[in-house]
């Protein structure tokens, strides 16, 4: 599909991968929406760009929704990217002291991370259904972020493992509702990649990663995942499939 023409929303759009995908979707041609709940940052990159940053907290029905219309204001929303994160919980499943994980901190994780790319996921889906068919009755693409903790969870990262886990299993059977309104879903599930979320343990991890990524060895950097993004949106017979970006890292236990 061209990117040129088409409106989009990239939903955590001021985050590592997210502000990556918003740079390249506006130099291919997009009219970008910069979705995001980080108000300073995202004004700042939209006013960069030319663009619109839109406030947006993808737990939210009518943010999310809002996000949307401003999009489709400016074109026919075809291009929906959700790269957003919130707060994880984590912990093993028994404490040293003896006690279960808290039930607390597992559903916010859901919330975010799997319930919050569902809404992402449905109004996206519900707004590019009433585009015009393209070529072949194409009407557009969703990209979802998953990650390679959806398979090699590691010790303490269960509720993330589960949520993550959820965003793959939704992949093929939304692309198969999608599949009569001609709409591809696609997931990306990222090994690890150098961005904000990991505040100052950055470069400690680096180091770290650096000796535990096959090739290359280092961790990922946020324009690789736009890379991909695009491609996906590029390429018409992607669907219904998650793509790990990880180097060939395999997650080990911890
Ligand atoms: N960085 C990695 O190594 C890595 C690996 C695998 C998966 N991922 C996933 O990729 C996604 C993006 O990760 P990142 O590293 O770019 O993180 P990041 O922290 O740099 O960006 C996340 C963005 O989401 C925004 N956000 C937080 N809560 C939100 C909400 N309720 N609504 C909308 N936006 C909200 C933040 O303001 C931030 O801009 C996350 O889902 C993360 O789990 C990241």
């Amino acid at each position: 599909m061209d990117i040129s023409g088409s409106s989009a929303i990239v939903v955590g759009g001021t985050g590592g991968l997210g502000e990556a995908t918003v740079r390249r979707l506006h130099a291919a041609g997009a009219k970008v929406v910069v979705a995001d709940v980080a108000d300073d940052k995202g004004k700042e990159l939209a006013a960069e760009l030319g663009i619109r940053y839109v406030h947006t907290d993808a737990t939210s029905e009518e943010s999310v929704q809002a996000a949307i219309d401003e999009a489709q204001s400016l074109g026919p929303l075809r291009i929906s990217v959700d790269t957003h994160g919130g707060p994880a919980s984590g912990g093993r499943l028994v404490g040293k002291d003896g006690s279960p994980l808290a039930l607390d901190g597992f559903r916010t994780t859901i919330e975010f991370y799997l319930t919050a790319v569902f809404n992402v996921l449905r109004l996206s889906a519900a707004a590019i259904a009433k585009q015009e068919p393209l070529d072949e009755g194409s009407r557009g693409v969703i990209v979802n972020t998953a990650s390679i903790a959806a398979y090699e969870g590691q010790i303490g990262q269960l509720p993330y493992a589960a949520a993550k886990g959820g965003v793959v299993g939704m992949t093929l059977v939304a692309a198969r509702d999608l599949s009569p309104l001609g709409i591809r879903v696609v997931t990306i599930a990222p090994g690890t990649f150098n961005t904000p979320a990991y505040g100052k343990a950055a470069d400690r991890l680096e180091a770290h990663w650096s000796t535990q990524v096959p090739h290359p060895k280092r961790m990922g950097q946020s324009p690789e995942y736009a890379q991909l993004a695009q491609s996906i949106i590029e390429n018409d017979y992607l669907n219904g499939e998650v793509i790990r970006l990880d180097g060939a890292l395999r997650f080990p236990p911890k």
